[in-house]
Protein backbone atom coordinates (compact mmCIF):
# COMPACT_ATOMS: atom_id res chain seq x y z
CA UNK A 1 0.00 0.00 0.00
CA UNK A 2 1.24 3.35 -1.17
CA UNK A 3 1.62 5.96 2.00
CA UNK A 4 -0.84 8.14 1.81
CA UNK A 5 0.60 11.27 3.49
CA UNK A 6 3.29 11.51 0.16
CA UNK A 7 -0.26 12.12 -1.70
CA UNK A 8 0.54 15.38 -3.19
CA UNK A 9 -2.82 16.87 -1.55
CA UNK A 10 -0.84 16.47 2.09
CA UNK A 11 2.23 18.34 0.96
CA UNK A 12 3.54 21.34 2.50
CA UNK A 13 2.22 21.31 5.92
CA UNK A 14 3.46 22.73 9.07
CA UNK A 15 0.40 21.65 11.48
CA UNK A 16 -1.56 18.94 10.47
CA UNK A 17 -5.06 21.09 10.73
CA UNK A 18 -7.79 22.27 8.44
CA UNK A 19 -9.06 25.41 8.57
CA UNK A 20 -12.50 24.08 8.51
CA UNK A 21 -15.65 25.24 6.15
CA UNK A 22 -17.64 27.72 7.20
CA UNK A 23 -21.12 29.36 5.84
CA UNK A 24 -20.50 32.83 5.24
CA UNK A 25 -17.12 32.63 7.34
CA UNK A 26 -14.87 31.52 4.70
CA UNK A 27 -13.86 33.15 1.21
CA UNK A 28 -11.02 33.00 -1.19
CA UNK A 29 -9.06 35.12 1.66
CA UNK A 30 -9.13 33.30 4.73
CA UNK A 31 -8.30 30.02 2.19
CA UNK A 32 -5.69 31.54 0.82
CA UNK A 33 -3.67 32.60 4.04
CA UNK A 34 -4.42 29.43 5.25
CA UNK A 35 -2.95 27.53 2.19
CA UNK A 36 0.16 30.35 2.45
CA UNK A 37 0.36 29.82 5.95
CA UNK A 38 1.24 25.63 5.40
CA UNK A 39 -2.18 24.43 7.01
CA UNK A 40 -5.14 23.11 4.88
CA UNK A 41 -7.87 25.71 3.91
CA UNK A 42 -11.08 24.99 2.89
CA UNK A 43 -14.45 26.57 2.08
CA UNK A 44 -17.82 25.43 1.15
CA UNK A 45 -18.90 26.11 -2.05
CA UNK A 46 -22.35 27.57 -1.06
CA UNK A 47 -20.74 30.73 -0.07
CA UNK A 48 -20.20 31.66 -3.36
CA UNK A 49 -23.68 32.76 -4.64
CA UNK A 50 -23.86 30.99 -7.71
CA UNK A 51 -21.70 28.60 -9.83
CA UNK A 52 -20.23 31.48 -11.75
CA UNK A 53 -19.03 33.24 -8.56
CA UNK A 54 -17.42 30.05 -7.65
CA UNK A 55 -15.59 30.40 -11.02
CA UNK A 56 -13.81 33.17 -9.80
CA UNK A 57 -13.21 32.13 -6.89
CA UNK A 58 -11.16 29.10 -7.91
CA UNK A 59 -9.57 30.81 -10.50
CA UNK A 60 -8.43 33.25 -7.63
CA UNK A 61 -7.25 30.73 -5.33
CA UNK A 62 -5.38 28.56 -7.96
CA UNK A 63 -3.65 31.61 -9.00
CA UNK A 64 -2.33 32.23 -5.71
CA UNK A 65 -1.96 28.70 -4.09
CA UNK A 66 1.27 27.04 -5.61
CA UNK A 67 1.37 23.67 -4.79
CA UNK A 68 5.23 23.28 -4.97
CA UNK A 69 5.12 25.34 -1.51
CA UNK A 70 2.10 26.14 0.10
CA UNK A 71 -0.32 23.29 1.78
CA UNK A 72 -3.33 22.15 -0.58
CA UNK A 73 -6.73 23.55 -0.36
CA UNK A 74 -10.44 22.21 0.01
CA UNK A 75 -14.11 22.45 -1.28
CA UNK A 76 -16.83 21.32 0.84
CA UNK A 77 -20.11 19.79 -1.00
CA UNK A 78 -23.33 19.39 -0.21
CA UNK A 79 -24.41 16.16 -1.70
CA UNK A 80 -28.16 15.80 -0.93
CA UNK A 81 -30.50 16.04 -3.34
CA UNK A 82 -31.93 19.61 -1.90
CA UNK A 83 -28.14 20.91 -3.13
CA UNK A 84 -29.45 21.62 -6.94
CA UNK A 85 -26.56 23.38 -7.61
CA UNK A 86 -24.04 19.80 -6.96
CA UNK A 87 -23.60 18.91 -10.29
CA UNK A 88 -22.52 22.07 -11.46
CA UNK A 89 -20.32 22.80 -8.38
CA UNK A 90 -18.87 19.43 -8.71
CA UNK A 91 -18.01 20.11 -12.46
CA UNK A 92 -16.17 23.02 -11.82
CA UNK A 93 -14.32 21.85 -8.84
CA UNK A 94 -13.45 18.77 -11.07
CA UNK A 95 -12.35 21.24 -14.05
CA UNK A 96 -10.29 23.47 -11.84
CA UNK A 97 -8.39 19.95 -9.47
CA UNK A 98 -9.51 20.94 -6.12
CA UNK A 99 -7.09 18.99 -4.46
CA UNK A 100 -9.26 17.96 -1.91
CA UNK A 101 -13.17 17.86 -1.91
CA UNK A 102 -15.23 17.59 1.41
CA UNK A 103 -18.66 16.06 1.13
CA UNK A 104 -21.28 16.89 3.64
CA UNK A 105 -24.73 15.62 4.39
CA UNK A 106 -25.26 12.97 1.62
CA UNK A 107 -23.65 9.77 -0.26
CA UNK A 108 -20.27 10.66 -1.32
CA UNK A 109 -20.46 7.84 -3.95
CA UNK A 110 -20.82 10.75 -7.11
CA UNK A 111 -17.94 12.67 -5.91
CA UNK A 112 -15.66 10.18 -5.07
CA UNK A 113 -14.95 8.53 -8.71
CA UNK A 114 -14.94 12.14 -10.67
CA UNK A 115 -12.41 13.19 -7.99
CA UNK A 116 -10.11 10.38 -7.92
CA UNK A 117 -10.09 10.38 -11.43
CA UNK A 118 -7.69 13.40 -12.01
CA UNK A 119 -6.02 12.67 -8.63
CA UNK A 120 -8.02 14.28 -5.56
CA UNK A 121 -8.79 13.31 -2.48
CA UNK A 122 -12.49 12.88 -0.78
CA UNK A 123 -13.27 13.40 2.82
CA UNK A 124 -16.90 12.50 4.36
CA UNK A 125 -18.01 14.69 7.15
CA UNK A 126 -19.99 12.43 9.65
CA UNK A 127 -21.51 13.16 13.03
CA UNK A 128 -22.44 9.36 14.11
CA UNK A 129 -20.41 6.64 13.60
CA UNK A 130 -23.20 4.83 11.75
CA UNK A 131 -22.54 7.77 9.05
CA UNK A 132 -18.97 6.96 9.52
CA UNK A 133 -19.29 3.37 8.56
CA UNK A 134 -21.58 3.56 5.57
CA UNK A 135 -19.38 6.56 3.89
CA UNK A 136 -16.28 4.19 5.17
CA UNK A 137 -18.00 2.07 2.34
CA UNK A 138 -17.77 4.73 -0.96
CA UNK A 139 -14.37 4.64 -1.54
CA UNK A 140 -13.54 7.78 -0.01
CA UNK A 141 -9.61 8.60 1.16
CA UNK A 142 -10.84 10.15 4.67
CA UNK A 143 -13.38 10.45 7.03
CA UNK A 144 -14.04 13.81 9.14
CA UNK A 145 -15.28 13.25 12.55
CA UNK A 146 -17.91 15.99 14.03
CA UNK A 147 -17.24 15.17 17.84
CA UNK A 148 -19.68 17.19 20.62
CA UNK A 149 -18.63 20.98 21.07
CA UNK A 150 -18.45 21.48 17.29
CA UNK A 151 -19.13 24.83 15.81
CA UNK A 152 -22.02 24.52 13.55
CA UNK A 153 -23.70 21.16 13.31
CA UNK A 154 -22.51 19.53 15.55
CA UNK A 155 -22.13 15.98 16.81
CA UNK A 156 -23.36 14.94 19.59
CA UNK A 157 -20.70 12.23 20.61
CA UNK A 158 -17.59 12.74 22.86
CA UNK A 159 -14.35 13.11 20.41
CA UNK A 160 -12.43 10.60 22.76
CA UNK A 161 -15.25 7.56 22.13
CA UNK A 162 -16.21 9.13 18.69
CA UNK A 163 -12.10 7.90 17.22
CA UNK A 164 -11.98 5.07 19.12
CA UNK A 165 -15.24 3.50 17.90
CA UNK A 166 -14.40 4.48 13.83
CA UNK A 167 -10.47 3.42 14.26
CA UNK A 168 -12.47 -0.30 14.82
CA UNK A 169 -13.29 -0.41 11.36
CA UNK A 170 -11.38 2.52 9.45
CA UNK A 171 -7.53 2.51 8.73
CA UNK A 172 -7.89 5.63 5.96
CA UNK A 173 -7.60 9.30 7.09
CA UNK A 174 -9.07 10.00 9.81
CA UNK A 175 -9.66 14.12 11.03
CA UNK A 176 -11.23 14.83 14.01
CA UNK A 177 -13.10 18.18 14.69
CA UNK A 178 -15.32 19.64 17.76
CA UNK A 179 -13.80 22.12 20.09
CA UNK A 180 -10.27 22.07 19.06
CA UNK A 181 -8.70 25.26 19.69
CA UNK A 182 -5.50 25.20 20.80
CA UNK A 183 -2.07 23.60 19.96
CA UNK A 184 -2.39 21.24 22.85
CA UNK A 185 -5.51 19.87 21.22
CA UNK A 186 -3.98 19.24 17.77
CA UNK A 187 -1.16 17.16 19.42
CA UNK A 188 -3.98 15.28 21.73
CA UNK A 189 -6.15 14.60 18.64
CA UNK A 190 -3.49 12.84 16.61
CA UNK A 191 -2.64 10.84 20.28
CA UNK A 192 -6.17 9.41 20.33
CA UNK A 193 -5.11 8.04 16.50
CA UNK A 194 -6.45 11.27 14.57
CA UNK A 195 -3.91 12.50 11.17
CA UNK A 196 -5.70 15.73 11.33
CA UNK A 197 -7.54 17.86 13.61
CA UNK A 198 -10.28 20.24 11.79
CA UNK A 199 -10.46 23.62 12.97
CA UNK A 200 -13.42 26.41 12.55
CA UNK A 201 -13.89 28.05 15.49
CA UNK A 202 -10.47 29.03 16.05
CA UNK A 203 -10.43 30.98 12.37
CA UNK A 204 -13.76 32.70 12.97
CA UNK A 205 -12.34 35.18 14.38
CA UNK A 206 -9.00 35.48 11.68
CA UNK A 207 -8.18 39.20 10.17
CA UNK A 208 -9.11 37.22 7.03
CA UNK A 209 -12.35 35.64 7.83
CA UNK A 210 -15.76 36.82 6.15
CA UNK A 211 -17.80 36.92 9.77
CA UNK A 212 -18.52 40.34 10.83
CA UNK A 213 -16.55 42.74 13.12
CA UNK A 214 -19.58 42.20 16.24
CA UNK A 215 -19.80 38.42 15.58
CA UNK A 216 -15.75 38.65 15.64
CA UNK A 217 -16.11 40.85 18.86
CA UNK A 218 -18.55 38.67 20.54
CA UNK A 219 -16.44 35.37 19.84
CA UNK A 220 -13.29 37.39 21.95
CA UNK A 221 -15.73 37.64 24.91
CA UNK A 222 -17.00 34.76 24.57
CA UNK A 223 -16.93 31.44 26.70
CA UNK A 224 -17.67 27.88 26.84
CA UNK A 225 -20.86 28.60 29.24
CA UNK A 226 -22.20 30.65 26.20
CA UNK A 227 -22.64 28.66 23.70
CA UNK A 228 -25.86 27.26 23.14
CA UNK A 229 -27.08 23.98 21.51
CA UNK A 230 -30.51 24.48 19.88
CA UNK A 231 -32.14 23.03 16.30
CA UNK A 232 -34.48 26.19 16.52
CA UNK A 233 -32.77 28.19 14.03
CA UNK A 234 -31.80 25.72 11.43
CA UNK A 235 -33.35 22.83 11.43
CA UNK A 236 -30.31 20.68 12.93
CA UNK A 237 -28.65 21.14 16.31
CA UNK A 238 -26.49 23.97 15.68
CA UNK A 239 -24.25 25.26 18.52
CA UNK A 240 -24.57 29.14 19.04
CA UNK A 241 -23.36 32.66 20.93
CA UNK A 242 -25.92 33.23 23.65
CA UNK A 243 -25.27 37.12 23.15
CA UNK A 244 -25.58 36.65 19.66
CA UNK A 245 -29.24 34.59 20.35
CA UNK A 246 -30.41 37.56 22.85
CA UNK A 247 -29.34 40.51 19.98
CA UNK A 248 -31.45 39.08 17.46
CA UNK A 249 -34.45 39.36 20.04
CA UNK A 250 -35.02 36.30 21.65
CA UNK A 251 -35.16 34.78 25.15
CA UNK A 252 -31.88 32.00 24.81
CA UNK A 253 -33.48 30.00 27.86
CA UNK A 254 -36.83 29.81 26.39
CA UNK A 255 -36.59 29.78 22.68
CA UNK A 256 -40.00 29.73 20.82
CA UNK A 257 -40.71 26.90 18.17
CA UNK A 258 -41.68 29.67 15.85
CA UNK A 259 -38.12 30.48 15.45
CA UNK A 260 -37.87 27.73 13.18
CA UNK A 261 -36.11 28.96 9.68
CA UNK A 262 -34.73 25.42 8.28
CA UNK A 263 -31.91 26.63 5.42
CA UNK A 264 -33.16 26.20 1.56
CA UNK A 265 -30.34 24.79 -0.31
CA UNK A 266 -32.04 25.56 -3.80
CA UNK A 267 -30.25 28.93 -2.49
CA UNK A 268 -28.37 28.79 0.55
CA UNK A 269 -28.30 32.61 0.79
CA UNK A 270 -32.31 32.96 0.99
CA UNK A 271 -32.04 31.01 4.11
CA UNK A 272 -29.64 32.19 5.75
CA UNK A 273 -30.82 34.43 8.13
CA UNK A 274 -30.07 32.12 10.89
CA UNK A 275 -26.56 31.98 10.52
CA UNK A 276 -25.81 35.58 9.01
CA UNK A 277 -28.30 37.18 12.41
CA UNK A 278 -27.47 34.33 15.38
CA UNK A 279 -23.84 33.04 15.00
CA UNK A 280 -22.61 29.72 15.76
CA UNK A 281 -19.10 28.55 17.63
CA UNK A 282 -18.04 25.54 19.24
CA UNK A 283 -17.21 24.69 22.53
CA UNK A 284 -13.22 25.76 22.08
CA UNK A 285 -14.46 29.69 21.68
CA UNK A 286 -12.68 30.68 25.36
CA UNK A 287 -9.25 29.75 23.20
CA UNK A 288 -10.57 33.08 21.04
CA UNK A 289 -8.75 35.98 22.97
CA UNK A 290 -8.11 38.26 20.08
CA UNK A 291 -8.59 38.96 16.24
CA UNK A 292 -5.44 37.97 15.02
CA UNK A 293 -4.62 37.40 11.05
CA UNK A 294 -4.09 33.65 10.09
CA UNK A 295 -0.19 34.06 10.18
CA UNK A 296 -0.34 34.79 13.86
CA UNK A 297 -3.05 32.12 14.95
CA UNK A 298 -0.89 29.57 13.25
CA UNK A 299 2.09 30.87 14.85
CA UNK A 300 0.84 30.88 18.30
CA UNK A 301 -0.76 27.51 17.18
CA UNK A 302 2.42 26.03 16.55
CA UNK A 303 4.36 27.39 19.88
CA UNK A 304 1.72 25.65 21.98
CA UNK A 305 2.06 22.49 19.94
CA UNK A 306 5.69 22.45 20.47
CA UNK A 307 5.84 23.53 23.81
CA UNK A 308 3.56 20.80 24.67
CA UNK A 309 5.86 18.30 22.98
CA UNK A 310 8.47 19.28 24.82
CA UNK A 311 7.06 19.47 28.76
CA UNK A 312 6.59 16.61 30.28
CA UNK A 313 2.84 16.01 29.32
CA UNK A 314 2.19 13.14 32.11
CA UNK A 315 2.97 14.57 35.30
CA UNK A 316 2.37 11.38 36.97
CA UNK A 317 3.66 8.46 35.29
CA UNK A 318 2.22 4.86 36.83
CA UNK A 319 4.41 2.30 34.47
C1 LIG B 1 -20.14 29.52 11.53
C2 LIG B 1 -19.92 28.11 11.11
C3 LIG B 1 -20.36 27.70 9.87
C4 LIG B 1 -20.16 26.38 9.46
N1 LIG B 1 -20.54 26.01 8.19
C5 LIG B 1 -20.26 24.77 7.73
C6 LIG B 1 -20.55 24.40 6.38
O1 LIG B 1 -21.06 25.20 5.59
N2 LIG B 1 -20.25 23.15 5.98
C7 LIG B 1 -19.68 22.24 6.83
O2 LIG B 1 -19.42 21.09 6.41
N3 LIG B 1 -19.38 22.55 8.11
C8 LIG B 1 -19.64 23.80 8.55
N4 LIG B 1 -19.29 24.15 9.84
C9 LIG B 1 -18.59 23.18 10.71
C10 LIG B 1 -17.07 23.29 10.56
O3 LIG B 1 -16.68 22.93 9.26
C11 LIG B 1 -16.34 22.38 11.58
O4 LIG B 1 -16.90 21.09 11.56
C12 LIG B 1 -16.42 22.93 13.01
O5 LIG B 1 -16.23 24.31 13.02
C13 LIG B 1 -15.34 22.26 13.88
O6 LIG B 1 -15.55 22.54 15.23
P1 LIG B 1 -14.94 23.83 16.00
O7 LIG B 1 -15.74 25.01 15.50
O8 LIG B 1 -15.21 23.54 17.43
O9 LIG B 1 -13.49 23.95 15.68
C14 LIG B 1 -19.51 25.45 10.31
C15 LIG B 1 -19.06 25.89 11.57
C16 LIG B 1 -19.25 27.20 11.97
C17 LIG B 1 -18.74 27.65 13.30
Amino acid sequence: MTDIFGHRSLQNLCLPIFSAPMFLVSGPELVVASCHNNIIGSFPAANARTTGQLEDWLKEITAKVDAKIHASWAINLITNKLNKRLADDLAITCQYKAPIVITALGHPGPVVEKVHAYGGLVFADVATVEQARKASKTGVDGLILIASGAGGHTGSICGFAFLAAVREFWQGLLVLGGAISSGAGILASQILGADFAYMGTRFISSKESLAKPEYKAMLVDSVAKDIINTAAFTGIPNNMLRQSIEKAGFDPDNIPSSAKSKLNFDDPHSGAKAWRDIWSAGHGVGEVKEILSVKEIVASLTTQYQETLQKPIITRRFI
